[in-house]
């Protein structure tokens, strides 16, 4: 059991706000038509999917279906990097501070925490019932959810379901599915990618003819590494016995891209210095075999993903066969990023960096502008619930999310410029692994207090990602002079770099509102977590970072405030190891009051 607990998987994260509370009006939530039937969704969700190494380019049949017939939208973002709490952040509109489903295994994480917590009657798949829809489902839904757990209790929300079971999740000649009620079934010798595209299919052509609308879930676990189901489960198997190996193509995919590797940006393996903070920059410059077996391992990855490929390939063709596919909204993305030699880090997440958390999402349907990229408009995770809960015209009421619909039309889109949330709020608690090779001995597989709070910020001519860990070192970087997130400048050995001023306003200030502005979002909750200045500014005359560098806030933010800090590294969320709250006791500002004066 322990092996199972410590197994798992390892990736995702979501949330979402349904309405503001600042007199706006919802944006971007689709407009419904009475008279007109409700849509059908495909919701295809890979694991571990990078958007910086351009996976995307070796998929031309995704290109072809969605990017091309679709909108890809270039600013969306995981808020935690990892997948089961990514996943329960997605399928539940929430941060994974108001989840608590923060790791991959209990007691922080994994299915049973997802249970425990009382989501399994409380997130998307049973929303979208009660909206009328037949909710269907094949791949992986959880980390930590098992061939021994699976039916105690089965999972809320679905009509049918396939589910990859651990310990063989990640086994890709070996995986091991277990359908609606039925005892799981393991397959040895077949490959997953084959299997869940076959069970994808079989599934559409199900509801084909059923009179309600569907959503149908399809998650394949490339291209997340292989990991041997027997390092799970012997009886002392802990976290750093996980045996993960680069992924298993499908025999017919084994041999392409023989010249591929990874992209040499100035943030790989650079040899001039390490860069980040904590554990990430004491890591030692790789060396020639090192480098050589990651670009194997990144090759492995782009082979992999011509299953999902093909799976995208089917699916469109099968929705066009049955006549479907002009009604049916297809969203493609992943539970989050990954990283290979990226500041020096071996293959992996769990990180803040732009590698794991800026993620792909591409959205084909009705209104949805194709062949679009869509800039400038910040869109994360914990956006996905509200916007599938529009599209399905779903009860939003009582309800709360954490996001807030992704607006899908073009008109949509270009009204959602600058009223939007402009932040991402991304959290992490718990070890990062190496999933690579361990090269200077196995103390390299796990790194310990890889705990920490970031807010991204994308705004009008700014661009930045402000962290703050558990050993209460900080970090900033400016993306739009750093765009590889090489110079923390808030770093000792990096002062010589610190610019005077930034956007006009010096250093210090802008600091100084960046720290404010993390400090609400890491205990945010609903419409708190998209309006975060308006907690800050009350009366509404702050909208986005912007606003507040006016310098008659200086006072406020560089003498008034609490920072973020941590008491002491925990692996998971223990509030009290996390130090001042914004939130102690709800959250009733008084209009006009500085909250200072009374939290
Ligand atoms: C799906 O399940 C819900 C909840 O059990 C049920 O009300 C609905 O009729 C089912 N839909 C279909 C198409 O079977
Ligand atoms: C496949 O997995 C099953 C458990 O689901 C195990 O009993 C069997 O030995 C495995 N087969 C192979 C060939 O590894
Ligand atoms: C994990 O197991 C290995 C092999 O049994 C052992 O050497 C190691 O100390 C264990 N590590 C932890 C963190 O328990
Ligand atoms: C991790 O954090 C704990 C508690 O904050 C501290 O005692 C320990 O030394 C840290 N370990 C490492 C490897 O940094
Ligand atoms: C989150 O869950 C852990 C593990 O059950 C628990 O110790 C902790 O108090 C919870 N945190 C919050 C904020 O509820």
């Amino acid at each position: 059991m322990r092996a199972t607990s410590v197994l798992l998987g390892l990736h995702l994260a979501l949330a979402v706000a349904y309405e503001n509370n600042n007199n706006q009006k919802p944006l971007g939530n689709p407009r419904p038509n009475p008279k007109k039937k409700q849509p059908n969704i495909v919701f295809i969700l890979t694991d571990d999917q990078d958007l910086h190494m351009n996976s995307l380019d070796y998929m031309p049949l995704t290109k072809k279906h969605l990017i091309d017939q679709g909108t890809f939208y270039k600013q969306h973002y995981c808020t935690t990097a990892i997948c089961c709490p990514s996943r329960v952040s997605l399928w539940t509109g929430k941060q994974a501070h108001n989840t608590n489903v923060t790791d991959v295994s209990p007691p922080y994480g994994g299915y049973p925490k997802f249970v425990s917590q009382g989501f399994n009657s409380a997130y998307l798949p049973v929303w979208l019932q009660n909206a009328g829809y037949n909710t269907l489902y094949t791949g992986k839904l959880f980390n930590a959810h098992t061939t021994t757990n699976y039916d105690s209790p089965f999972p809320g929300g679905w009509n049918t379901s396939d589910f990859l079971l651990d310990p063989y999740t990640y086994d890709y000649l070996n995986a091991t599915y277990q359908r609606n009620h039925d005892p799981p079934v393991s397959h040895p010798g077949q490959h997953t990618l084959d299997l869940i595209t076959a069970k994808a299919l079989s599934l559409l052509t199900s509801v084909a003819a059923s009179p309600s609308p569907f959503f149908l879930g399809i998650a394949p676990v490339a291209p997340h590494s292989n990991v041997d189901a027997s390092s799970l489960t012997s009886p002392d198997a802990n976290i750093s016995t996980v045996q993960f190996t680069p992924p298993i193509p499908l025999a017919r995919h084994a041999h392409l891209f023989p010249d591929a590797r990874v992209p040499r940006t100035p943030n790989f393996n650079p040899a001039s210095g390490p860069s980040g903070t904590s554990w990430i920059r004491r890591l030692r410059h790789q060396g020639e075999d090192n480098v050589e077996f990651n670009d194997h391992f990144y090759r492995q990855r782009l082979r992999a993903l011509q299953g999902v490929d093909e799976l995208v390939d089917a699916v469109v063709r099968r929705l066009d066969a049955l006549g479907l596919l002009e009604e049916t909204y297809v969203f493609y993305t992943t539970d989050n990023g990954f990283h290979i030699g990226q500041h020096r880090l071996q293959p992996g997440k769990e990180c803040g960096f732009e590698e794991d958390v800026h993620v792909p999402l591409v959205v084909r349907g009705p209104g949805v502008p194709k062949g679009r990229e869509v800039e400038g408009v910040v869109t994360t995770h914990v956006d996905l619930a509200p916007t599938l809960l529009g599209i399905a015209r779903g009860e939003g009421d009582g309800l709360e999310f954490d996001g807030e619909a992704i607006p899908l039309t073009g008109e949509d889109v270009d009204a959602a410029r600058g009223r939007r949330h402009e932040h991402v709020a991304v959290e992490f608690w718990g070890l990062a692994l190496n999933e690579g090779k361990t090269w200077g001995g196995e103390e390299e597989r796990v790194a310990l207090n890889n705990t920490y709070k970031g807010a991204r910020v994308v705004g009008e001519g700014y661009s930045f990602y402000y962290s703050v860990w558990c050993s209460n070192e900080r970090e900033l970087y400016d993306l739009t002079t750093d765009p590889y997130q090489l110079r923390n400048l808030l770093h000792p050995d990096e002062k010589a770099h610190v610019p005077a001023t930034i956007l006009g306003v010096s250093f210090d200030k802008v600091v100084a509102r960046l720290d404010s502005l993390l400090f609400v979002l890491k205990s945010c909750k609903g419409t708190t977590c998209t309006r975060p200045w308006h907690a800050l500014h009350p009366a509404g005359n702050v909208l986005n970072l912007k606003d507040a560098l006016a310098v008659r806030f200086d006072d406020f933010y560089l003498t008034q405030q609490k920072r973020v800090s941590f008491d002491r590294c925990e692996l998971g969320y223990i509030v009290d190891a996390e130090g001042p709250q914004f939130e102690k006791d709800g959250f009733a500002y008084r209009q006009g009051t500085p909250w200072y004066e009374w939290v």
